[in-house]
């Protein structure tokens, strides 16, 4: 055996190598060409589904495949978006539905802990176990396609809106919690849908609009791989039906028709299987989005939605049968193929059920197509009720989420009969009342999970003033944002004080935020912090409770002397009481971690991931801090941050000892050793249908403005070209000639030796305190100088949690090392490259504390 790494055993010291670019450049960014449109189904873990797609694909009309790749309009059924039917072979109008936490705008529905929350865990179970009440959700309530998990936005902007969706700003946190999910969701039948692909870091000007263009996200090959191409990767591995293409652009080509992205990297590198939707309402051509890859248009309509057109639908029909689209992209577009396969790799043909609610009202019987005038009615709500036990997972998660970041005089936990006086809205309920703001596009009471499409009501919520009330009695409570003037707090009581941030997605403004936190900077929000320092005047314990989206500055009031303790509870969704008096009161030790540093000063950051906003033209987003994001920056420009990321403290003591690695698959070779080559994929004839295949049915009863696959006079439709001999100005670089495959691809998630396990490491945690408790143990890597190039000091690569250890027990714990975590990608070679025998490799533990 050669030279083992170097094996590290200890805290973090956040102190590493000075400030270096890593590779400066002014050229333009601009996305190469990639044609044509890699098929589906040449990997073996697919090829059953693949094989019924076939035949029911190769059976198919025209306009039952066109029906497939486009959705039906805007409020044109249930869902957020459904596509056209097939019932012929049994296929109804899939429905595609939000959101990451839970089923949106519908009832009797669990509002699971929102993914920063996921991933503070550090908990893989748990990770998994919500992904099964998600896709069990969506199961019960009829939803094929779950939107998420969110795995970008990363957290590059810490003000940026929908970091919280995700599970904090590190690859490998988001790649975990991301196939986690993935893994768990699918368990169920339901399609998830990892997203949003890439660069989606900012919500404002996010979308390209009759106003002008989103903006580009202009990111480096290797940045793009390493970080924020990563948990894609690992969802792709997962086994995701669906992915969704953000509204930005990536390097001046919005993500929706982007062929290097979806046919090069998705399709080709990755080998993913599944379908390629856009995010709504973010195409922007036909012809160009179908050559570039993309397998389904959502929700249907064109640029401006409920005027009856779209990109796709009768146009798609039109460019088949003028011969623009070729019909073997239409037969994989199956675009149309990968999505029946998709319906039936997660046995959807099995008894699934119809929609049975209605994210348009909750009224039981109203139009069954809101955006047509005139539609029928019908009963649209059931009010099926598919909560099951999932208010058990949701309240771990939520709990086991709740990071103490400060604990003087173990000031925690309290004593049930402590004298109490609670502070803050954020204790509280909405004053006006529970769901009472549309997607929760409000900041009233406490704060459960940001807003936008990436919620879901809550069914009931359990305030922490209910909860604390429930367990002291006498606490008294002051719900309000402004100190009491009058109050003389009795001796050696203690206050706790809530204070919360919020953020969302673009399209609802909430105190003047446009979806990013542009008005208290990364502040608290509500004069927070004017509350906790006004309290810590007149009490001589102050406990800090704060409910955020994401990092937020605690130097107004954290190193005052009454400031004795500081918890961090995320978003704790409809759990958020009982999940924190169990820690308030000790019943259960925190065991959270920070899924993002905490900064003294919001100046600590690089000045490239602050917010973009210019009213003309379009934002040129320059990734220039490339691989120094988040804690990366931290260690690389050699700034001392207030927490680290993965920092938390416990009741009690962990020692961690006898760490044993194992070397399993040597790394012999500084590349993976070769790729296999591609399996066969479904061959259709590739002649251009009978027009009358899409001729509009005599039987049907057209709704206004519904999206279908039909055109007036097909027959008038005469192929005109073909791609050698165009009348159609094709991109450029378009070509039916196919790539050969990547050396870095030939597995789902790209070349499967990069999965290979080149090490375990063994760990045995000891609980050495009081307390029962759960620790975290997380692994980073650095890589040698020898690797050539440039790399930050430290990146997580796995993380494993104990369970509850009593005073003296101790669990072993096992992580793994594989082949790709010790890589970097190389951009001359296109593949990911390693250090021989990983000498120099230096694999660090953290655990309690960071
Ligand atoms: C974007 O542009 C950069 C710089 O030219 C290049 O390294 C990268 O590969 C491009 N990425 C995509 C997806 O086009
Ligand atoms: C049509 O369906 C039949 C019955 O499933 C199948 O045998 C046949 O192969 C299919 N035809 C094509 C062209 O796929
Ligand atoms: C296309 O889908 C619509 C429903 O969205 C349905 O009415 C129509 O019959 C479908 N067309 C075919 C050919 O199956
Ligand atoms: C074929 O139809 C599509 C959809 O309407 C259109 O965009 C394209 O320009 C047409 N091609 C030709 C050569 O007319
Ligand atoms: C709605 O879901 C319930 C329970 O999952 C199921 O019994 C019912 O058939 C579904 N409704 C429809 C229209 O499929
Ligand atoms: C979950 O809900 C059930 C009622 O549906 C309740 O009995 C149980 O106590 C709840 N569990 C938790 C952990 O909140
Ligand atoms: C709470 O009760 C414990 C014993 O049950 C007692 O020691 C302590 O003094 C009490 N604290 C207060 C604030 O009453
Ligand atoms: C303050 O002290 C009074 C008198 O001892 C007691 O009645 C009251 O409950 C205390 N308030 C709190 C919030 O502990
Ligand atoms: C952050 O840094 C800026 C610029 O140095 C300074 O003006 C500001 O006071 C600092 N804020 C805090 C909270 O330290
Ligand atoms: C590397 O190791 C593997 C497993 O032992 C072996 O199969 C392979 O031949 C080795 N490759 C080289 C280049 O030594
Ligand atoms: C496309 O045009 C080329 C050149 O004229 C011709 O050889 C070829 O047969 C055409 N293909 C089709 C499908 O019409
Ligand atoms: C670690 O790797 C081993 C060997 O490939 C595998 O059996 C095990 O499931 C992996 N463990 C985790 C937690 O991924």
């Amino acid at each position: 055996m050669a030279l083992l790494p170097y094996l590290i055993l200890c805290l973090i010291p956040y102190t590493l190598a000075s400030q270096r670019r890593l590779h400066p450049r002014d050229d333009a960014a601009f996305s190469p060409p990639y044609y044509p449109a890699p098929n589906g189904g040449w990997l073996s873990d697919w090829a059953d589904a693949y094989e019924k797609a076939q035949r029911v694909v190769g059976n198919m009309t025209l306009a039952e495949k066109v029906n497939l790749t486009t959705g039906t309009g805007e409020f044109m059924g249930p869902c957020a978006g459904q596509t056209g039917s097939a019932l012929r072979f049994g296929i109804p109008n899939l429905c595609l539905h939000d959101s990451p936490l839970g089923i949106r705008n519908s009832d009797h529905n669990t509002a699971f802990p929102a993914g920063v929350t996921a991933g503070a865990t550090f908990d893989k179970d748990l990770m998994y176990q919500r992904g099964v009440g998600l896709g069990e959700e969506a199961r019960g309530k009829g939803v094929n396609v779950l939107l998420g998990p969110v795995v970008g936005p990363m957290f590059r902007k810490p003000r940026g809106g929908r970091g919280w969706e995700g599970f904090g700003a590190d690859p490998s946190l988001q790649a975990i919690g991301g196939a986690q999910t993935i893994k768990g969701m699918q368990s169920t039948g339901a399609i998830a849908c990892i997203k949003h692909f890439i660069g989606n870091e900012q919500e404002m000007h996010r979308e390209t609009t009759v106003l002008g263009p989103g903006y580009s996200s202009n990111i480096d090959d290797r940045t793009l791989h390493e970080l924020y191409l990563w948990p894609f990767a690992e969802g792709v591995r997962a086994g995701t039906g669906a992915v969704m293409m953000a509204y930005n652009d990536v390097n001046r080509s919005a993500c929706s028709q982007n062929s290097m992205l979806i046919n090069g990297v998705l399709k080709d590198e990755l080998g993913f299987q599944g379908f390629v939707v856009t995010d709504w309402l973010a195409q922007m051509g036909g012809v160009s989005s179908a050559l570039a890859g993309l397998d389904m248009a959502m929700p249907g309509d064109g640029l401006i939605p409920l005027l009856g057109d779209s990109y796709w639908g009768s146009q798609l029909s039109r460019a088949i049968l003028n011969g623009t689209v070729p019909m073997e992209r239409l037969n994989d577009m199956s675009q149309v193929t990968r999505i029946v396969a998709t319906w039936y790799q997660m046995g959807q043909d099995q008894d699934y059920p119809l929609p049975n609610f209605s994210s348009n009202t909750l009224d039981e019987i109203e139009p069954l197509y809101p955006g047509a005038l005139l539609s029928p009615t019908g009963v649209v709500n059931q009010y099926v009720n598919v909560e099951g036990d999932h208010n058990i997972t949701a309240h771990a998660i939520a709990r086991d989420a709740i990071t103490l970041l400060k604990n003087d005089d173990n000031t925690l936990p309290l004593s049930k009969n402590a004298s109490l006086y609670v502070f803050g809205t954020d204790a509280g309920p909405n004053s006006n009342g529970l769901n009472s703001c549309s997607d929760q596009g409000c900041d009233n009471g406490v704060l459960t999970m940001g807003w936008g499409s990436g919620t879901s009501r809550l069914p009931y919520l359990v305030t922490p003033q209910e909860a604390i009330a429930n367990i002291t009695p006498s606490a008294a409570f002051y719900i309000t944002d402004t100190f009491p003037s009058d109050l003389t707090p009795n001796a050696s009581s203690t206050a706790i004080v809530f204070i919360n941030a919020d953020s969302g997605e673009n399209y609802i403004t909430v105190e003047d935020n446009p979806g990013d936190r542009t008005t208290a900077d990364l502040f608290a929000w509500h004069s927070g912090d004017e509350l906790v320092q006004a309290a810590a005047q007149a009490f001589s314990s102050v406990v800090v409770i704060i409910h955020t989206v994401g990092p937020l500055i605690l130097e107004n009031w954290i190193d005052l002397d009454p400031v004795k303790a500081v918890l961090i509870a995320h978003l704790p969704g409809q759990e958020a009481g009982y999940s924190l008096t169990d820690v308030l009161y000790g019943d259960s030790s925190p065991s959270g971690h920070l899924p993002y540093t905490i900064p003294y000063n919001e100046t600590n950051y690089p000045a490239s991931v602050g917010l973009l906003d210019q009213p003309f033209g379009q934002i040129q987003d320059d990734f220039t801090e490339a691989l120094y994001i988040d804690y990366r920056h931290f260690l690389h420009a050699n700034v001392t941050p207030r927490y680290p990321f993965g920092y938390g403290l416990s009741y009690t003591g962990f020692s961690f000892s006898n760490p044993v690695l194992t070397p399993l698959t040597p790394i012999n070779t500084t590349f993976p050793p070769p790729r296999a080559p591609k399996g066969p994929t479904p061959v259709y004839p590739s002649t251009i249908p009978d027009p009358g295949e899409v001729a509009w049915p005599a039987s049907l009863t057209r709704i206004w403005r519904y999206l279908y696959p039909y055109l007036d006079d097909p027959s008038s439709i005469t192929p005109s070209s073909n791609a050698s001999t165009s009348e159609y100005p094709y991109p450029a670089g378009y070509t039916l000639t196919p790539h050969p495959p990547p050396r870095s691809g030939g597995g789902a998630g790209g070349n499967p030796s990069l999965y290979d396990v080149a090490f375990t490491l063994s760990i045995d945690i000891t609980n050495t305190g009081s307390f029962s408790g759960r620790a975290v143990v997380q692994l980073y890597v650095s890589l040698p100088e020898s690797i050539g190039v440039d790399v930050p000091g430290l990146q997580l690569r796995d993380f494993g949690k104990t369970g509850v250890l009593d005073p003296g027990d101790v669990e072993t714990v096992v992580l793994n090392v594989t082949r790709k975590d010790l890589s970097v990608w190389d951009v001359e070679v296109q593949d990911w490259r390693t250090v021989m025998a990983a000498e120099g490799v230096g694999l660090w533990v953290a655990g309690e504390g960071g």
